[in-house]
């Protein structure tokens, strides 16, 4: 049995990961409809957060999820309390990355925060993926002796 009808979550998604699949499989499993709002790229800059993949790609991918109901644009801090009452959202949850934040809106719902995933967050894997393209000196010397010796073969 569901216990909510209606959850909202928040976040930026980018490089979509398995903390992220796993946070909205448990929220789908606590509410009849779970909707997403995805940060867009403009308040992300807001919060000096920079995402490698656009917003229409990231709402597109987290749509695409058999769990998300509805995804809907993330714009600015302020939007929570509106979004709650226009949409009737009777539940907020969270990454307790977050915990203690968004207390102020237990006012006008239930506000759970969820243990996140370990070892994994887009900002890890952006490090991930600069180590991988980054070229270390040894290879330079190496690419550089190659490039030497087809010089001299053509000449
Ligand atoms: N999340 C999670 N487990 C993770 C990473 C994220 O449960 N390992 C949750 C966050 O707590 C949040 C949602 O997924 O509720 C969206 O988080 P987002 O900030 O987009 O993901 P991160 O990977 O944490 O991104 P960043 O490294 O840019 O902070």
């Amino acid at each position: 049995m569901k216990k909510y009808k209606k959850l909202i979550t928040y976040g930026t998604f980018d490089l979509f990961h398995i903390g992220h699949l796993n946070l909205l499989k448990r929220l789908k499993a606590m509410t009849e409809e779970l909707i997403v709002a995805v940060s867009t790229d403009e308040f992300n800059s807001l919060k000096k957060k920079k995402s490698l993949i656009p917003f229409e790609h990231r709402a597109k991918i987290v749509e695409s999820i058999k769990y998300v109901d509805q995804v809907i644009p993330e714009k600015d801090w302020e939007q929570k309390i509106l979004d709650i009452k226009s949409y009737g959202i009777d539940a907020f949850a969270i990454g307790d990355d977050w915990k203690g934040e968004f207390d102020y809106l237990k006012e006008f719902c239930d506000v759970i925060y969820l243990e996140r995933t370990k070892n994994v967050s887009s900002t890890q894997l952006k490090k991930s993926l600069k180590n991988f393209l980054s070229v270390s000196p040894e290879d330079l010397n190496i690419a550089f002796s190659i490039l030497s010796q087809l010089k001299q073969d053509l000449e």
